[in-house]
């Protein structure tokens, strides 16, 4: 028995060894050996239940590799998930990442029935702003629009004029044709914004708990200890991002991989990213000065498993604040499309 889940432990069979010959190839240097027996069942009773709800698993890129490639249907950055929301045909998603990019799932997919497998899983940037943050902000900035990083609760985006990711944070800012804008929530990827936008950017003071750890002297070290390539993500402190060869978003970094192929780098980001990408591009050498998300640790085979079965837990929003929040994100989509908001 799962104690904290109350769910019988799928039993192994020996079959299933040869039934998931390619994945074992695929993430045997990800996963410790002593590991894949106890995934495995999981794996297994995930990818039956699922086709019987005729649901679809998105995982996003911090999901530990037995979830990434053992039962995602579709994996990505937050983008990546927010359209594959918006396109999806399945009436179940379970979203295996953090608390906002299923409130996101949501509000692009209102028909569908969303699941996060532990309601738990937040986002320090998420928590850094409410609702009345934004609105006090406005009231100081009067006629500055608002862009708030997807890292927000669905309360916030519908005080928002447009959402952008890490991905698309330059082009939904210049998209405005604006001087100023209020930017949301994150301190350091605002900082990043505003070195490549001639927009004034009014920053609000949040942090990823995971990326704010990184330090200029860990880069360094990974760059003269193994003469590494250094990639790091926007939510780095300056003085980290300073030192890197390439800064981007989780989709960027694999793009600037398959352009590169470098020989060694070092991902200055969330470690299950890393190892995610690893198994992508085994002809580079991966050094992992890495930091793991604890809330996208919360989800796990079991409660992905469990929430399945139960149909737990299911993310509902508020109509007035979903249909607002709604226009901040579909007019983010619209800008990737080319068009301007
Ligand atoms: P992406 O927008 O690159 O998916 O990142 C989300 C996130 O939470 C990064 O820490
Ligand atoms: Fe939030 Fe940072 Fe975790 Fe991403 S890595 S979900 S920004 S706490």
């Amino acid at each position: 028995m799962n104690s904290t889940l109350d769910l019988p432990v799928p039993v192994w069979r020996d079959e299933l060894e040869h039934e998931y010959a390619a994945l074992r190839a695929r993430i045997e240097h990800l996963v410790p050996c002593m590991e894949w027996s106890l995934h495995l069942p999981w794996i297994e009773a995930i990818n039956r239940l699922k086709l019987q709800r005729g649901a679809v698993i998105m995982a996003h890129s911090y999901q530990s590799p037995e979830i990434f490639h053992g039962v995602a249907d579709v994996t990505g950055d937050s983008l990546a998930l927010a359209q594959a929301a918006a396109d999806c045909d399945a009436e179940i998603i379970v979203l295996c990442g953090v608390h906002f990019m299923a409130e996101s799932a949501k509000i692009l997919a209102p028909h569908k029935t969303v699941l996060i497998p532990d309601l738990e899983a937040g986002c320090s940037l998420a928590a850094s702003i409410t609702a009345d943050d934004v609105r006090a902000l406005r009231a100081q900035h009067p006629g500055v629009p608002v862009v708030s990083y997807v890292n927000t609760s669905a309360a916030v985006k519908a005080e928002t004029d447009v959402c952008c990711t890490s991905a698309n944070a330059v082009q939904v800012v210049e998209s405005l044709g604006v001087d100023k804008v209020i930017f949301l929530p994150d301190a350091f990827l605002g900082a990043h914004v505003a070195k490549h936008t001639g927009v004034e950017l009014v920053l609000w003071h949040g942090r990823c708990e995971v990326h704010e750890k990184f330090t200029a002297a860990e880069a360094r070290h990974a760059r003269e200890r193994f003469d590494a390539k250094l990639v790091a993500h926007p939510e780095c402190p300056p003085e980290v991002l300073a030192e890197a060869d390439f800064v981007g978003s989780t989709s960027a970094m694999g793009k600037w991989l398959a352009r590169e192929q470098p020989k060694r780098v070092a991902l200055i980001t969330e470690c299950s990213m890393a190892d995610n990408l690893r198994a992508q591009f085994p002809a580079t050498e991966f050094i992992k000065p890495c930091n793991l998300c604890p809330h996208m640790q919360r989800i796990t085979l079991p409660n992905i498993y469990a929430s399945l079965r139960d149909l737990r837990h299911v993310i509902e929003i508020p109509a007035d604040i979903a249909a607002r929040a709604r226009l901040s994100l579909t007019r983010m989509l619209a800008v990737g499309r080319g068009e301007r908001v």
